[in-house]
């Protein structure tokens, strides 16, 4: 069998799967290899929705496990199923919340990533791709990095990824495993969980909130559709050779937040008005870039949504689905909103408004 093959009827072990990069990934596996297994293990933290998988619940080759990547007896029982593709998204990943409170993006992130490397090696798989992000390389004036640059992240999300990144590779360098480890950039696409730039300020449009950017503005992000992030870990596997190895992911499509907000506004035809500056975030990192050549040049891959589309679709998402949104703007979601976003104009109505 081919290794194209291999990958449409594989056995999947997605892990994180019911979040938003996970589920997408899940989704485009289930439609593009009918073949293939999937289980999804996820923990169900506040950003873990089941709804984002529930087109798939009992539906045959697929399974939901709710569980916690750093529970050994758990990954053990798991793994010992016997998996060819397994992919790490179980992350704590929301930067500001990583501000308030590192110990949970330590745990996850690193201890989290070491406890499924353990039964990976005690029971085996075809591969393991752990999902990094391009935040591992810290802030970046000019430029794009590559992937042997410094690691010099500046938050603790980034620094508790970049610790899960480099575990990873030792467990290929020490014992052998077949691990890949993947940098992709900033990720916009349907069911983002409402707390990131992109579907926070499309949902707050849409309701008339305030847009509340950090400082300038000016900080800029390489934005990428979830769905080439997807196809390029899809490529990656179907990909030899490549074991041990590190791949940046991006869309060379810089924009920086006020280009953001600006596209939604347009796109929801609201007012600028509702563009509200506040405090800057602590350590905020000023712009990522990543050269994605050498994924490029090993698989193939290119990206292939345009950001005008991507954007205009995505925003339209949100629009048209506010029955998967509006429930998650509710009691977690305003507790962390009101702690983090104290500093907004007093005429900001609030979620009682
Ligand atoms: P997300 O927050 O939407 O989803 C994370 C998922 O992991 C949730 O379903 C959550 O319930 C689950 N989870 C958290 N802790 C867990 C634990 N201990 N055990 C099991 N499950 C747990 O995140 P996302 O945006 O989908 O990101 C997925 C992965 O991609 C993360 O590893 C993240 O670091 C990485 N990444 C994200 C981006 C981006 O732009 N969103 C960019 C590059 C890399
Ligand atoms: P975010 O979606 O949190 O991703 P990350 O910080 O991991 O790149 O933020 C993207 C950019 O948007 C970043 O420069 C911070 C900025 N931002 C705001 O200006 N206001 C907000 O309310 C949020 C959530 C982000």
């Amino acid at each position: 069998m081919d290794r194209q093959a291999k990958v449409a009827t594989g056995r999947f072990l997605v892990t994180g799967g019911a979040g938003f990069i996970g589920s997408n990934f899940v989704r485009y596996v289930r439609e593009q290899f009918p073949a293939a297994q999937v289980t999804v293990l996820d923990k169900l933290t506040y950003a873990g929705n089941p709804a984002n998988l529930e087109a798939f619940a009992g539906t045959p080759g697929y399974d939901f496990v709710r569980g916690d990547i750093c529970d050994p007896q758990l990954m053990n029982e798991l793994l010992a199923r016997g998996y060819d593709w397994v992919l790490n998204f179980a992350a704590e990943t929301h930067v500001d919340r990583s501000i308030g409170d590192p110990g949970q993006f330590v745990h996850t992130d690193v201890y989290g990533v070491y406890t499924l490397l353990e039964a990976v090696k005690t029971h085996g798989a075809g591969r393991f791709i752990q999902i990094s992000t391009d935040e591992v390389y810290g802030e970046v004036l000019a430029d794009a990095s590559r992937e042997d640059a410094p690691l010099m992240p500046r938050n603790p999300y980034a620094a508790s990824k970049a610790g899960g990144d480099r575990l990873a590779y030792s467990y290929f360098a020490t014992f052998g495993l077949p691990v890949v480890i993947t940098r992709c950039s900033n990720n916009y696409g349907p069911y983002q969980y409402p707390e990131k730039l992109i579907p926070l300020f499309a949902t707050n449009a849409l309701e008339d909130r305030k847009l509340p950017v950090y400082g300038s503005g000016k900080n800029c992000r390489d934005w990428i559709h979830v769905n080439d992030h997807v196809r390029a870990l899809v490529a990656l596997l179907e990909t030899d050779g490549v074991e041990g190895e590190v791949f940046n992911i991006g869309a060379y499509n810089e924009k920086d937040v006020l280009q953001i907000a600006d596209r939604i506004l347009r796109a929801l035809d609201k007012p600028d008005s509702l563009i509200a500056h506040v405090v800057d975030r602590p350590g905020h990192d000023r712009r990522y870039a990543v050269d994605s050549t050498k994924l490029e040049q090993r698989t193939g891959w290119r990206p292939a949504v345009a950001f005008d589309d991507g954007i205009a679709e995505t925003v339209r998402w949100y629009q048209e689905n506010e029955a998967w949104w509006q429930p998650l703007k509710s009691g977690v979601f305003w507790e962390f909103y009101q702690k983090n976003y104290k500093f907004l104009d007093p005429g900001e109505p609030g979620p009682e408004s």
